[in-house]
C-alpha cells in the first residue's frame, strides 16, 4: 500500500474546498455552485469542467433524445385487417412525429437481413414466409424516448401475455401473428432504418405542436 503523505497546509487547504463544494447549493442538473468558494479558482477550473461546457452537453443530449427514431412495421396480419389506421392514430396520439412511412411487399432477402439475429431459431423460416406472404406498412418514427415507449404501446412478444391497451393486447391472438414490429433497442433502430430507408425516403418536418408536447 502506498501512503501518499500531504503537506499539512496543503491538505488542511484541500480539506476546506472539499467541504464548501459538499455543503454548496446546486444549480441546473445538480452540479455544484464553487464561484468564490475554493480558495484558488485556478484549482476549480482545473479539477471541474466549466458550468457552460456542462450545460451544453446537457442540452446536446436532451436534443439528441427528443430526435431519437424508431422503426415500426404492421406484419401483414396487421394490413389484411386493417389495423394500420388504429396503429399509425396511436403513435399519433402519443405525440410522435412521423418522418417515413411505405407500403411494401418486402423480398425475402430483405426479411432475412431483417431478422437475421434470428436464424437459428425454430421458427425463423415460418417467420420469414410470414413477413413476406403480403405488404406490410414500415414505417419510422420521432420522439424523446420513442424506441422504450414504442415497445411499452406494443407490448409483450407473445399476444397472450401482452396487457389489454397495448396493441398486442388489444389486437393480437398468437405469437405467429403478433400485428407489428418495434425495434428494440436505439442501436437495433438505427440499423433496421438504415436496411428499410434510404435518406431521401424520410422527412425532417418541423412540428408546430412541439412546445405543447415537450416543454421550451
Ligand atoms: S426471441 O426468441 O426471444 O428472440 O424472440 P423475441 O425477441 O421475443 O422475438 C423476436 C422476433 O421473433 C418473433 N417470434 C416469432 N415469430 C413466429 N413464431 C414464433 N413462435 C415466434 N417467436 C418469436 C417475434 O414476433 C419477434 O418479431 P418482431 O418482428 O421483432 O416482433
Amino acid at each position: 500500500m502506498v501512503v501518499v503523505m500531504l503537506p499539512r497546509r496543503l491538505f488542511s487547504a484541500f480539506l476546506q474546498a472539499s467541504r464548501r463544494l459538499a455543503t454548496s447549493p446546486t444549480t441546473d442538473g445538480g452540479y455544484p455552485k464553487t464561484e468564490g468558494a475554493w480558495p484558488d479558482d485556478r484549482w476549480r477550473s482545473f479539477l471541474l469542467p466549466s458550468r457552460a461546457h456542462f450545460a451544453s452537453n446537457c442540452n446536446t443530449v436532451v436534443a439528441s433524445r427528443l430526435q431519437e427514431r424508431t422503426l415500426i412495421a404492421v406484419k401483414p396480419d396487421g394490413v389484411q385487417r386493417r389495423l394500420v389506421g388504429e396503429i399509425i392514430q396511436r403513435f399519433e396520439q402519443r405525440g410522435f412525429k412521423l418522418v417515413g412511412m411505405k407500403l411494401i411487399k418486402a423480398s425475402e432477402d430483405l426479411l432475412r437481413e431483417h431478422y437475421i439475429d434470428l436464424k437459428r431459431k425454430p421458427f425463423y423460416p415460418s417467420l420469414i414466409q410470414y413477413m413476406n406472404s403480403g405488404p406490410i406498412v414500415v414505417m419510422v418514427w420521432e420522439g424523446y424516448n420513442v424506441v422504450k415507449t414504442s415497445r411499452l404501446m406494443v407490448g409483450a412478444t407473445d399476444p397472450a401475455e401482452a396487457l389489454p391497451g397495448t396493441i398486442r393486447g388489444d389486437f393480437g391472438m398468437h405469437i405467429s401473428r403478433n400485428v407489428i414490429h418495434a425495434s428494440d433497442s436505439v442501436e437495433v433502430a438505427d440499423r433496421e432504418i438504415g436496411l428499410w430507408f434510404s435518406s431521401i425516403e424520410m422527412t425532417d418536418w418541423e412540428c408546430c405542436t412541439q412546445s405543447n408536447i415537450y416543454s421550451g
